[in-house]
């Protein structure tokens, strides 16, 4: 049987072409240290990762590689621009389609007097901006905004989001999980003080990397959540101000930067343009298909404008758990049931607490993935 894997949203699967070569090409070749050791092999490796930077920059107009910030993933760096950012008092405005990993460090900082509002979005995952400005007052420190949720993939518009946080003063934070090689992003245009984004998801990259880029008044607002040895101003006992230094102590991860920065070639080389039109292309497909179905009901948008390639499905009449196991086991076909880690979005969107299957499609997804995954649940959905 065919193996259809549509799970993309959890973590990207075909990744780029010849990541694990690059990656043990590194680590069998060329695996030092960097920032710590005064020879040759050292000072390239350095290079190469602020090539990895470089690259990271140009994806997302970010204005200096000295602000990319490597971190072990997604919800390692919310909880550093989070804790790092907010202390007592201070008030922050997410939107009501946040994943836990914005919901659970939050609900922390809560019970340390950090106050905290969700702007309400619609049935379908839509945010009317207003609703943030709504909520805004003198203590609001930060918005945190999602872009493409993980439920139903729905945007959320930051650019404008960007331009309120930008006149009223306030830090403007982007969770780019969903969509980080996916979209187009640009750090500048909306206005961004942080953005974030796992580097094995649509990164198309390895797991255990990730990267919060910074603008240069959110490195220096932001105090650093870990501390430790960066290999510079050793004779202080403070972090240095120095970035990335500051946020960055211990060894990295330098295998993962290198599967990354390949990862980011193959983005560039195939480019970005074409990648989101594969996937709309695709995820557009599929929607029409499941717009025919009767059994079903879809979790947000009916079709391909405002969306990523996230698409949640609630069977009327079959559990969700028993729909994702026969797909896979009589149909060979991978998605994720349940909460996908985002109460308050299900309960947005009205699937709470039986949460939704869903199907999140990649790059390497095919015409013939969705064809036959339209066939499998036209054949689920008949048997009942
Ligand atoms: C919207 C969103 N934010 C954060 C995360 C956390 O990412 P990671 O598990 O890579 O840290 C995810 C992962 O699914 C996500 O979808």
């Amino acid at each position: 049987m065919k193996q259809i894997y549509c799970d993309n949203g959890s973590t990207s699967f075909p990744k780029a072409p010849g990541l694990g070569e690059a990656i043990g090409k590194h680590i069998d070749f060329n695996g030092y240290n960097i920032s710590r050791g005064g020879y040759r092999k050292a000072y390239s490796l350095e290079g190469e990762i602020i090539e990895a930077r470089e690259a990271l920059c140009r994806l997302f107009h970010c204005t200096d590689p000295k602000n990319v910030i490597f971190t072990p993933g997604a919800t390692i760096g919310l909880n550093m621009v989070l804790k790092g950012l907010l202390k007592k008092g201070d008030h922050v405005i997410t939107t009501s389609m946040e994943h836990n990993a914005v919901v659970r460090p939050l609900t922390q900082l809560e019970k340390e007097g950090v106050l905290w509002s969700e702007a309400q979005c619609d049935a379908q995952g839509r945010l009317n901006v207003e609703e943030i400005r709504k909520l805004i007052r003198p203590e609001t420190k930060l918005v945190l905004a999602i872009h493409g949720s993980n439920v139903c993939g729905t945007l959320i518009p930051i650019k404008e989001i960007g331009s309120i946080c930008k006149e009223t003063e306030i830090f403007f934070c982007v969770d780019a999980s969903q969509t980080a090689g996916s979209a187009f992003i640009d750090m500048e245009e909306c206005c961004a003080d942080a953005l974030i984004a796992p580097g094995h998801k649509a990164l198309l990259g390895p797991q255990g990397i990730g990267i919060v880029l910074l603008s240069k008044r959110m490195a220096g607002a932001m105090k650093p959540l870990f501390s430790g040895g960066t290999g510079s101003a050793s004779d202080k006992e403070e972090m240095p101000e120095l970035l990335p230094d500051k946020f960055q102590p211990g060894t990295l991860n330098i295998p993962g930067i290198i599967g990354l920065k390949h990862a980011v070639d193959f983005i560039e080389k195939e480019g970005l343009a074409a990648i989101i039109e594969k996937k709309q292309r695709i995820t557009d497909a599929f929607l029409e298909e499941v717009s025919n179905m009767k059994g079903v009901r879809l979790a947000g948008l009916p079709s391909g404008g405002g969306r990523c390639a996230v698409v949640s499905l609630d069977f009327v009449n079959l559990d969700n758990a028993e729909a994702a196991f026969t797909l896979e086991n009589e149909f060979g076909i991978m998605t994720r049931c349940g909460l996908h880690c985002a109460p308050h979005a299900h309960k947005t969107l009205g699937t709470f607490p039986q949460g939704t299957v869903r199907f999140s499609f990649g790059y390497f997804n095919t015409m013939l993935d969705i064809r036959l995954a339209a066939g499998a649940l036209n054949r689920i959905l008949s048997s009942r």
